[in-house]
């Protein structure tokens, strides 16, 4: 049997990925093939297609951090899942593909019912705003919150998962991202046009208790200047390095994002006024403790059942169409998350 999947030829533009068609893997021991039906399309995907994300596999590889499928095939000693469950898992890369195999360990149980682009909307970026929130800020109802890139993939869950905290919202955003962010509680304010350190001292006087930073670089140091005394920024993202989809600086260094972290954690430990940096990482968070991951993605799941969280889908595109996915995504103003949908995913297909 043959598929489809879509590989990044080069560190470059979106011009740098392809569809190829070739033999559908076949699991190894400990291994299940999933046939995809919704991949995620987020900014680490662009940030490893221009090879500056620290978890860019080598090259030739195929794209995709988050996927929702269905149990496929199973491979020798596999046991406790059955083929035509319905599963989730964030390969870090991969998920680009109509069929992928991967560790039973990876898996996690995806409700039947969910809409496949909703469910995956979880896996990344509601686990990345939910573990930021509960795990990296620990969050109180009354606390007041500035969440930059608010209309975004992951900004929007943070609004959504923010809300039924108890906090308050400010969101940065461009004048086309205001309207979501309003309608997901939060305030908000126009990066573009307005000094945000400002804003938010005339908005909250002495500052606000967190700053979730997913722009990176010298912005984490004007975020921490929008706390108040005792307030931390979590900083977990480098948006500032794409400018117009593509490389900002022209040059590819993996670790220079995290070296400013480094600077800037420091930073906060050192300089008056008790205002920490702290970093979140998703992938190392997983690697260290992976019974959270499961437990907060499966949490998150059944507030989407519950209805009490809503994804914003901005499009969906055939895999096909995976550059113009990426174009779109590299373009800004995007509100909410791109995804991938495969294998005439609807609502039910595939349900467990
Ligand atoms: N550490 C982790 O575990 C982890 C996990 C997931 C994602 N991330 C990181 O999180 C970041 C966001 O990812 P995403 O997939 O949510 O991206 P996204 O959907 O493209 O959202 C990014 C948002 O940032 C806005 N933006 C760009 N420059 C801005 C600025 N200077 N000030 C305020 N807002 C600005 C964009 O709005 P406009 O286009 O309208 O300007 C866009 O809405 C990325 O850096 C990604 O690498 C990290």
């Amino acid at each position: 049997m043959r598929h489809t999947r879509i590989i990044v030829t080069h560190y470059g533009g979106p011009d740098a990925l392809r569809v190829v068609e070739e033999e559908c893997p076949e699991p190894k021991d400990g291994e299940v093939r999933v046939r995809v039906l919704a991949a995620g399309v987020s900014l680490p995907d662009l940030l490893m297609r221009e090879g500056v994300h620290p978890e860019t596999p080598p090259l030739p590889f195929t794209p995709g951090w988050d996927l929702v499928g269905v149990v496929d095939r199973l491979g020798d000693g596999i046991s406790g899942i059955e083929p035509g469950q319905r599963v989730a898992a964030l390969p870090i890369s991969g998920a680009y593909a109509e069929f992928v195999c991967l560790p039973q360990r990876e898996l996690v149980p995806v409700p039947s019912g969910l809409d496949a682009a909703e469910a995956v909307s979880l896996v990344l970026n509601y686990v990345t705003a939910y573990q930021m929130l509960h795990r990296s800020a620990h969050v109180r109802p009354g606390q007041r919150a500035l969440i930059h890139g608010a209309a975004g993939g992951v900004g929007s869950a943070l609004l959504q998962l923010g809300r039924l905290a108890g906090l308050e919202m400010y969101g940065t955003c461009s004048l086309r991202g205001a309207p979501a962010v309003s309608d997901l509680g939060g305030i908000p304010i126009d990066y573009q046009h307005l000094d945000f350190v400002k804003e938010i001292h005339r908005l909250a006087s002495e500052g606000v208790d967190v700053v979730f930073d997913g722009i990176g670089g010298t912005h984490m140091w004007r975020s921490r200047k929008a706390l108040r005394p005792a307030g931390r920024v979590v900083a977990y993202g480098l948006t500032s390095s794409l400018r117009g989809g593509r490389l900002a600086s022209g040059r590819r260094h993996r670790y220079h994002g995290i070296a400013i972290f480094g600077l800037y954690i420091a930073g906060g430990w050192l300089l008056p006024g008790r205002k920490r940096v702290v970093p979140y990482s998703i992938q190392w968070l997983k690697r260290l403790r992976p019974a959270l991951f499961r437990q907060d993605l499966i949490a998150l799941f059944a507030l989407l059942q519950q209805q009490k969280i809503k994804p914003l889908i901005a499009q969906r595109f055939p895999l096909a169409e995976a550059r113009h996915a990426h174009e779109l995504l590299g373009k800004g103003g995007v509100t909410g998350k791109i995804v991938l949908v495969l294998n005439g995913s609807s609502l039910e297909s595939g349900a467990a």
